[in-house]
């Protein structure tokens, strides 16, 4: 939540602050600002988008070769043009950007009132910027040492870059609990919450770890120290992302573009991992923990959002194939109750952005009581990703638009992959069973590439719901997870109302909300529970309710019942989520579109939840 940027170097730094915060603006979109440093500094902030804040400085003095931006996500303090970073400090030399919360700001606040510092906003990260200030001018330290100290004295998850008209040559950066990243450009410098405005200037990164702070200078050598003053060597990684994996590369919206890029990202997720030949799944990146798989008493698995649920996917897919017990735990709940861990527990994170704060915690309360974290993150080099003992990145590429797509399906496709590969070291499935998986798996980029050819289908089936106020989604077994997932979709990003039901407990509860004005998206593939789903059907049809079909290929059963019908290639029950759920994410999109809604950065919501 909120991106932050930030430059220093022989450039404007306003175009590079400005495209840069277009880039973040995922992370958070409610107010904008920047802070320029040319003699003076000059601050613009606004309510609104970063292409408000370019109407804002129109014909404004935008020069500088210094500057720092940030896109809010509001926690403290409602979305307005006050409560926008960057903040001043009382004399107007210093300004911070934050992405994060200060847990103790009401003490540190009373304490600055109490010392004559006036608030201007109702933001935690003012306090920050007072704070700096007030050390600056009681101890008579440099603007290093003064940020050094506040970070002991502050409680609670940031990533700050402060800037100062004393000290035009430099910006200080530091972190804890937020990402952080320092782009190394020649003789240039490029400061972010990802890597995604630093791509195109540099390749060179480093990445802040928790407490510490970076001087970033305007000529010579980056220095990074520990907030307990010890100087550290930056350590430089090489980053393989492309520019054109962040742009929209011709299709409307990003998640348009990443629904479509499926059929390669689950590609990317099994490359080098399935062969066919050899008849192995290996995943590298856990190799070293398959003896704790054979031991482990049972698996928790910990994630939030979509993320959770391709865990319960993972649930499915872990005591059918592997037989090892799962519980699939919200990370939110986890972390507070008190949860019993024990040692030979295996704790699979999931995370797209690998930032997620409580996803976060909860990693640490189970490392704590001595159990074995594994990850499955998309970003690489993330807080998560380096939280954990061990792990499978998904490999599905930065994915921008707030409603996860391709990250859902990558990461189902990587528990597969470590079902199928513990299973068979477990001896869990019989070798004819597993060798008719491997296969069947290798075949899924083509099936999901298939399914994609029902979008025209699925646009003018959603002309019929565009003004539906309420779905409800049903599946059973595999499709449960699915189901969830396009309730979730649709909500996040058309606001209609939806709920994710296992289809048998509609008789408990849902079944009274259906009358001819529900329409009720079931997952009614071949397998499994098939016959029960069609049950299911049936009741849903003798209330009036209006079917939406999702059914295997040929199915001729369902169509004779359901209003509108879908198909979709048939599969191996264990990879019906990977294929069932793109006609749901397609049906969301273009719903969503059809109401006039913005499909990427969907109205309260953020890419990556870094506040509790
Ligand atoms: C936010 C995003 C969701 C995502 C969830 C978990 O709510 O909008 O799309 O599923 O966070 O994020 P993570 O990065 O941990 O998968």
């Amino acid at each position: 939540m909120c991106g932050i940027v930030g430059y220093i170097g022989p450039r404007e730094a306003y175009p590079v602050l400005v495209k840069g915060l277009k880039r973040l603006e995922y992370r958070g979109y409610d107010s904008a600002g920047l802070a320029l440093l040319d003699g003076g500094l000059k601050l613009y902030k606004n309510h609104g988008k970063v292409s408000d804040l370019e109407e804002n400085v129109r014909g404004k003095d935008i020069s500088g070769y210094v500057g720092i931006g940030h896109t809010r996500w509001a926690t403290h303090g409602e979305p307005s043009d006050v409560n926008a970073h960057p903040h001043y400090s009382q004399s107007r030399k210093l300004a911070i950007i934050h992405n994060g919360i200060i847990e103790n700001y009401g003490s540190l606040k009373t304490e600055l009132i109490n010392r004559g510092f006036e608030f201007k906003s109702n933001t935690d990260t003012e306090v920050l910027v007072h704070l700096i200030e007030n050390i600056q001018q009681e101890e008579g330290v440099e603007l290093v040492e003064a940020v050094r100290i506040a970070m002991n004295y502050v409680v609670g998850a940031y990533a700050i870059v402060v800037i100062s008209e004393n000290d035009p040559d430099k910006l200080i950066a530091a972190k804890k609990g937020s990402p952080l990243v320092i782009g190394i450009g020649k003789e240039e410098y490029f400061i972010a919450s990802d890597a995604s405005p630093i791509v195109e200037y540099t390749q060179n990164v480093v990445y802040l770890d928790d407490e510490e702070l970076a001087i970033v200078p305007r000529k010579g050598e980056l220095k990074i120290k520990t907030i307990r003053n010890k100087e550290k060597t930056p350590f430089v990684h090489h980053l393989e992302m492309q520019l054109s994996t962040i742009e929209k590369g011709g299709f409307p919206h990003f998640m348009l573009k990443e629904i479509y890029e499926q059929p390669k990202s689950i590609k990317d997720s099994m490359r080098g991992r399935l062969s066919l030949q050899t008849g192995q799944v290996v995943l590298g990146g856990i190799i070293d923990y398959e003896q704790k798989f054979l031991n482990a008493r049972r698996i928790l698995m910990i994630a939030c959002g979509t993320s959770w649920h391709a865990a319960l996917v993972g649930e499915y897919l872990f005591e059918d194939l592997a037989r090892i017990p799962v519980e699939v735990e919200y990370a939110s709940e986890f972390r507070y109750r008190n949860p019993v861990i024990y040692e030979d527990d295996i704790v699979i994170a999931i995370s797209q952005s690998g930032e997620t704060a409580d996803t976060l915690a909860a990693i640490e309360l189970a490392k704590s009581k001595g159990a074995t974290i594994l990850g499955i993150c998309n970003v690489v080099g993330s807080s998560i990703a380096r939280a954990t003992h061990a792990g499978s990145y998904t490999h599905a590429g930065p994915e921008i638009g707030v409603a996860s797509t391709k990250a859902f399906t990558a990461q189902v496709t990587v528990l597969a992959l470590m079902a199928l590969a513990i299973a068979q070291r477990k001896g869990t499935l019989s070798k004819s069973r597993y060798y008719e998986l491997i296969s069947e798996m290798e075949s899924i980029p083509a099936k999901v590439d298939e399914v994609l050819k029902v979008n025209d289908l699925v646009y003018e089936i959603s002309t019929h719901f565009k003004d539906a106020r309420n779905f409800l989604y049903l599946g059973r077994g595999y499709n449960f997870p699915v189901a969830l997932e396009g309730a979730l979709k649709l909500k996040e990003i058309s606001y209609i109302h939806a709920e994710g039901y296992p289809a048998a407990e509609m008789k408990h509860g849902p079944i009274a909300l259906i009358d001819e004005h529900m329409p009720v998206v079931v997952l009614a593939t071949k397998k499994g529970t098939y016959e029960k789903v069609i049950s299911n059907i049936q009741e849903v049809k003798a209330r009036k309710g209006v079917i939406i079909a999702i059914v295997t290929k040929g199915d001729e059963i369902v169509r004779d019942m359901a209003d509108y019908v879908i198909e979709i290639p048939e599969t191996d029950e264990i990879f019906v989520p990977l294929v069932a759920t793109i006609p749901l994410q397609l049906l969301s999109y273009h719903i969503a579109v059809m109401r006039g809604c913005n499909v990427d950065q969907p109205r309260n919501l953020a890419k990556s939840v870094t506040v509790e």
